[in-house]
């Protein structure tokens, strides 16, 4: 059995009625309920988490070794800011695809760094709720 961790970072769990000229309409839920349509086809176990705080974040990464084959991670704004879940990628070393609904790059310059695409195996960004999907068909593939 695959088993794969997905992360969703801060602010997601507004996903519906967060910006939805930027994010879409789709919802966490609904998102979340394809992710695991699309694993179980594969035969794989999805374990998904939504946190808004960077620690939690970075002890959810740190204890994936073992447990978990792939990551499937949007960190939302922490992808800007955050070295501590940029180390913990690094220090897991697990197969990590890193998500985006909007393009980081078509956007505010301030987003146009992502601290976590030199530590991921890949990114996938600007195609809304799909951005996850072909993230996990990706991770699928791969692992
Ligand atoms: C985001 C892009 C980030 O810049 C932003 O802070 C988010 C969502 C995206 O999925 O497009 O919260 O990661």
């Amino acid at each position: 059995m695959k088993k794969i961790l997905v992360i969703h970072g801060p602010n997601l769990d507004l996903l519906g009625k967060r910006e939805p000229k930027i994010y879409g309409r789709v919802t966490l839920k609904e998102i979340n309920d394809k992710l695991k349509k699309i694993a179980s086809k594969h035969k794989a176990s999805l374990t998904i988490k939504q946190s808004s705080h960077e620690g939690k974040i970075v002890d959810l990464i740190t204890k994936a070794p073992g447990k978990f084959k792939g990551l499937l991670i949007n960190p939302a704004a922490y992808t800007h800011t955050s070295v501590a879940i940029r180390d913990a990628i690094s220090a897991a070393g697990i197969l990590t695809i890193e998500v985006h609904l909007s393009n980081i790059y078509a956007r505010e310059e301030f987003r146009h760094k992502s601290l976590i695409t030199p530590v991921a195996n890949g990114t996938i960004l600007g195609f809304g709720a799909k951005s996850y999907y072909l993230g996990l068909e990706a991770i699928l593939e791969l692992i």
